[in-house]
């Protein structure tokens, strides 16, 4: 190797925002969407190791030692093979997402790190990215931020489309592109709602009318997606056990629901695990109505808020 400890230039990967439960599906849904994301450099060096030697858009908030950032702790799982044990990786992390927002933050880094450092890894070992170890990766990068292993933002943080996760361990994920092209309105209010704290509040016995009415929503969004019925969608985009625990951290839940229902939204919940809000629609004016209706109804409660509209993605991290 020569140089100032470099083999090879930068490369650059960036890794979608996400919504993950959609309603009833908690753990167990969540979908990529378009234009926002978070960015992530990397590079070879000689010096062996995971290096972190940048982040950039986080205010200084974020840890910055390799094992305690999710973007380096997800790359330092692809990268602890032996044939990397003398060559070292170097990564910049750029957010692009807000911070303990519900919109997939800890996972979108943790994916772009995950995923740049399996692009190079193959590139010196010379074999075929892996996806499932990426994703295994991605996860012991979410895992640090959110307290447990759930793959419902990571999964469609890399893989894009709609993604159902029917187990964490063993892992094991369907990707669907829906029959129908969903837009989406989100309001990311100016609250930060800790995924670990709103983990802790919720109740570890529910009601078996609640449960059966959740898996019967869950199951019929899932239909709906595969058959493009905007009618079942809009009866089953309904969540009784986790959203209610969770709107009381959300003064404005109760005012933006109803004004995203009257507006002619689709289905409206939390987005994660807040505070950002989202709904969807099935074009693009009728996901901006939503969206400023959503706005008006959070400030009218004092309720700081930026809205947002943007539309399911299918595609997932790539190289930029
Ligand atoms: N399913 C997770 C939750 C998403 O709602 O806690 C946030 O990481």
């Amino acid at each position: 190797m020569s140089g100032q400890g470099s083999t090879a230039g930068w490369i650059q990967v960036r890794a979608p925002a996400t919504v993950s439960n959609v309603g009833p599906g908690f753990d167990c849904f969540g979908f990529a969407v378009d234009g926002l994301g978070d960015g992530v450099r990397a590079r070879i060096v000689e010096r062996p190791g995971v290096h972190l030697v940048d982040v950039q858009g986080d205010g200084g908030a974020l840890p910055r030692g390799v094992q305690g950032n999710t973007a380096s702790r997800a790359a330092s799982s692809v990268w602890g093979v032996p044939a990397l044990r003398d060559v070292g990786l170097e990564l910049c992390v750029d957010k692009g997402l807000p911070l303990c927002s519900g919109l997939g933050s800890s996972a979108a880094s943790a994916v772009a790190g995950a995923y740049a450092a399996m692009l190079l890894r193959c590139e010196v070992t010379g074999e075929r990215h892996a996806e499932e170890a990426v994703l295994e990766a991605a996860l012991d990068g979410e895992a640090i931020a959110a307290g447990s292993r759930h793959a419902d933002n990571v999964a469609p943080c890399l893989l894009g489309g709609f993604v159902v996760v029917q187990s964490n361990a063993p892992l094991r994920v369907k990707r669907i592109e829906p029959a129908l092209a969903l837009h989406v309105a989100l309001l990311t209010a100016e609250l930060r709602v800790s995924t670990r704290e709103a983990r802790a509040m919720l109740p570890t016995q529910v009601p078996l009318h609640d449960a059966v009415a959740t898996w019967s929503n869950a199951a019929s969004v899932v239909a709906a997606l595969c058959t493009g019925d905007v009618e079942l969608l809009r009866a089953a985009l309904c969540d009784r056990i986790v959203e209610p625990v969770r709107a009381t951290l959300l003064p404005h839940h109760a005012a933006c629901r109803q004004a995203a229902l009257d507006a002619g939204a689709l289905g409206f919940s939390i987005s994660g695990s807040g505070p950002t809000l989202f709904a969807l629609g099935l074009d693009a004016v009728s996901a901006r109505t939503v969206a400023d209706a959503m706005a008006g109804a959070a400030r009218a409660v004092g309720v700081a808020c930026q809205p947002h509209t943007t539309r399911l993605s299918l595609q997932g991290a790539r190289r930029t």
